[in-house]
């Protein structure tokens, strides 16, 4: 049985998910729950090794059903070693990244198409939908400046430049619409103002 909460952080690389995961978490372990910050892909030994194949720039030549299925393949592996048992637990579960980037990456970006995700998103997830997602929703161009100023190296989904970004979010905010589970929050707000909302909508949930 599922006694914990999940929650999931979603948004174009740069939108700031991790300042946010911060807030939620100290929120909510100032309630009193425990928590388990985990990061998709990856998160457990196996999935870190995948994630390390598909972030590589070296990695060009990959086609994009491999990279769906490799994406799929590390959440297979978090889910049942992580996340579920987690939850069982009564643990609140903050994942940074979940299944709706695969959407929005996958299905919209490259085009494979939402179908197919959402056919494999299910094998992979099992029944472990998230409770409630906050998508931060930032432009291209502004997410681009805050990932300058922070002085990262470009990984090979961020290589692929401001048009894709776009499309990413593009099929984000149109796969948010369909889905009410998701909350999507202007990201181009103060960190305090977004926290303020984060921190609402849990309440609600608790
Ligand atoms: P991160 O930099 O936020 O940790 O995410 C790694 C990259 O992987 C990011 O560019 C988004 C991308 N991604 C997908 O394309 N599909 C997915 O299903 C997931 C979880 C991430």
């Amino acid at each position: 049985m599922r006694k914990g909460r999940f929650i999931t952080f979603e948004g174009i690389d740069g939108c700031g998910k991790s300042t946010q995961i911060g807030i939620a978490q100290k929120f909510l372990n100032d309630m009193g729950y425990e928590t388990m910050i985990v990061r998709e892909p990856g998160g457990t030994v196996v999935g870190e090794k995948i994630r390390t194949i598909l972030l590589d720039k070296k990695n060009d030549s990959m086609v994009s059903m491999t990279e769906l299925l490799l994406y799929e393949a590390a959440r297979a592996q978090i889910v049942e070693e992580k996340i579920i048992p987690a939850l069982e637990a009564g643990t609140m579960v903050i994942c940074d990244r979940f299944y709706d980037s695969t959407a929005a990456y996958q299905g919209y970006a490259r085009g494979l198409g939402t179908e197919l995700v959402e056919t494999l998103n299910d094998i992979a997830a099992k029944d472990c939908s998230p409770d409630i997602t906050f998508l931060l929703d930032l432009t291209p161009r502004q997410a681009l400046e805050r990932r300058k100023a922070r002085g990262e190296d470009e990984d090979r989904l961020e290589a692929m430049g401001t048009s894709f970004q776009e499309k990413v979010r593009d099929g984000y905010l149109l796969w948010a619409k369909s889905h009410p589970r998701i909350r999507t929050i202007d990201a181009s707000v103060s960190v305090e103002q977004i926290g303020d909302e984060v921190i609402s909508c849990l309440s609600a949930i608790l």
